[in-house]
């Protein structure tokens, strides 16, 4: 089965369910600071599982694209990516477990859809706790209904069975599916969820909670959020038990096979750097070609896509890649595989080329002399460590990012003095955030009244910019904390401070006119019609919400918002700067 078969039939089964299939979200989090990146499909839907009404309705199915970079140690074996597709169905306020796990079923098993050997299938469910009990009524939908034995059914900790994100917000309970990978003839009758043969495959969230300040408080309407990896249910359709296999990676690793002079499949080490690469150039590859625009930087998202590219051009280096200017290649491969699906990657192919370019020129500039830095330090070392001062200069003069320094490091058995280069780091003030997730409070998901206000300002400050600047200002991304707002646009140059009072004025104005704000429903080519400004790129033609501010403003958008503008008490424009070429970024507040 192809990878393309396999994702239409997903969502054409979810289709006879009565679920609307929408377009997978930008990997760029929308409004929300507590995540560099859309790390699982119900990221972007959190707006709607805390409640706010889907213009699609209350049954959904899509293909989210993802990154995650929390097991980028782990990218190198067969299953993990820091790129990945996830298949999901939703149920906002409407079907609950039984619906959910009697489906998830029946795509597995049916013969008409996956067709899977359900001798070779077990799942787990949570176990309880102090603060949520035992889910019974899952356990007794496997048991009763579907028939599983009751020795294949796990029930785990919260640790295995719940999910929601680190961050707080939507969670609760889960059921997981999983499906024995070995031979046939050896299928334990029992189920041990830390076997390596046992893969999980699927994921069903029965969020019914909502976790604020460590406390979980019970969600008026009950939602189900489900999560399939594209990558490992299809290789398990394929009996792989390497997802590198599988036609999402194939052509990449052959790419990569041909520039090198290797072969996939031979020896440990070459596979795990060919993994490495392919895995990293593609999610590179999606990050650049994103219509909200990231390029590679020192700070926040720009520095994890920079660390992804310098990793897999040490890793190409190592491997014999001789070429200077090879990743390209790799972009090119990816946005051929993948443009039917993401046309976004077609789109923008030229801009990943540049960038990928000037990001492989800068690093094979200092790669060289760093490298010899590198022996230097090894030779004059005395002990088994490099000093988080070394590290940092490695990383300050010659551009490595620790993961190199720590490889190297690790190729001649010693360490890194990892906690003292942050350190060091923290003292230059050069990176503001480097994981992937959660290391600030708030965000849209429990913030509450200041964000929703900040958010609704983020709208007038468009509008304004559109009317000052000129109708080419698009918005290329936003942040809001409780505190403030930070919008990214396009424009070439600095803003004048004429510019910026005037803009600050219309919103002000736009303030106290106390505009009632209000939002339709509609398709997307009506929304067009209506001249409503946002992203108008998707594959299904869904439905859309345009929120209206007055004839102020008139934007796609999934909410939440303020009702009156009058609320929002006085606007400021703190600080205008460039964010990158041919990007301006406006941090304001209200106060
Ligand atoms: N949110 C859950 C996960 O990522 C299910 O989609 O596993």
């Amino acid at each position: 089965m192809t990878s393309g078969e396999l994702r239409q039939k997903y969502l054409d089964f979810f289709k006879t369910k009565g679920h609307a299939i929408i377009s997978s979200a930008s990997l760029i989090p929308e409004n929300d600071p507590t995540i560099l990146y859309t790390t699982a499909g119900m990221h972007p839907l959190v707006p709607f599982l805390m409640g706010e009404k889907h213009p699609a309705g209350t049954r959904l199915a899509n293909c989210q694209k993802c990154i995650r970079t929390g097991d980028i140690e782990e990218v190198g074996d067969s299953t993990h990516h820091t790129f990945f597709e996830m298949l999901g169905n939703w149920s906002l306020g409407d079907y609950f477990k039984k619906e959910a796990i009697l489906w998830s079923w029946e795509f597995l098993t049916d013969h008409e859809w996956l067709n899977l050997d359900k001798k070779r299938l077990a799942v787990s469910v949570f176990q309880g706790d102090q603060d949520s009990p035992f889910d019974q009524e899952s356990f007794a939908i496997w048991k009763k209904e579907i028939g599983i034995a009751e020795q294949r059914i796990a029930k785990l900790p919260k640790k295995n069975n719940w999910w929601g994100l680190e961050t707080g917000g939507p969670c609760g309970p889960d059921t997981e599916i999983f499906y024995w990978a070995g031979d046939a003839d050896k299928v334990p009758a029992g189920f041990n969820d830390d076997h390596p043969l046992w893969v999980e495959i699927w994921n069903n969230v029965f969020m019914q909670y909502n976790k604020k300040a460590g406390k979980l408080e019970p969600l008026a309407k009950k939602n189900v959020d489900t999560g399939m990896g594209l990558e490992r249910i299809l290789a398990v359709m394929n009996g792989l038990a390497d997802n590198y296999q599988t036609d999402l990676f194939k052509n990449i690793i052959n790419r990569i096979c041909q520039l090198s002079g290797q072969t996939y499949g031979k020896t440990p080490e070459i596979d795990k750097a060919l993994r490495i690469i392919a895995d990293h150039l593609k999610a590179a590859t999606f990050i650049m070609a994103d219509d909200k625009a990231v390029a590679p930087s020192n700070t926040d998202r720009g520095y994890v896509l920079r660390r992804l590219i310098r990793r897999a051009i040490r890793y190409g280096r190592q491997i014999g890649i001789v070429n200077e200017s090879w990743t390209k290649e790799i972009a090119k491969v990816v946005a051929h595989d993948y443009q039917a699906i993401y046309p976004e990657l077609s789109r923008n192919i030229n801009k990943v080329i540049e960038q990928l370019n000037v990001e492989e020129g800068k690093f094979n500039k200092t790669l060289e002399q760093g490298l010899r830095e590198f022996e230097k330090i090894i030779k004059q070392g005395s002990g088994k460590k490099i000093s988080g001062k070394q590290a940092f200069d490695l990383y300050q003069s010659y551009g490595f990012p620790l993961e190199i320094t720590e490889e190297l490091a690790r190729e001649q058995g010693l360490s890194v003095e990892v906690e003292a280069f942050c350190q060091e780091l923290k003292k230059h003030q050069q990176l503001s955030r480097t994981a992937s997730a959660g290391q600030f409070k708030g965000g849209l998901a429990d913030a509450g009244a200041q964000t929703t206000k900040l958010h609704t300002a983020a709208h007038l400050l468009l509008a304004a910019l559109r009317k000052v600047l000129g109708e080419q200002v698009v918005q290329r991304g936003s942040n809001i904390t409780a505190e403030r707002l930070r919008f990214d646009f396009s424009y070439p140059t600095k803003m004048t401070d004429e510019q910026k009072q005037q803009v600050e004025n219309l919103v002000n104005q736009a303030i106290k006119d106390k505009l009632i704000v209000d939002c339709q429903e509609m398709s997307l080519a009506e929304a067009k019609a209506f001249k409503a400004h946002g992203t108008f790129e998707s594959k299904y033609g869904e439905r859309v919400k345009v929120y209206m501010m007055g004839n102020f403003s008139k934007e796609i958008c999934g909410g939440p918002h303020v009702d009156n503008t009058g609320k929002l008490g006085h606007f400021k424009i703190q600080k205008e700067e460039s964010s990158s070429a041919g990007v301006r970024r406006i941090k304001a507040i209200l106060e």
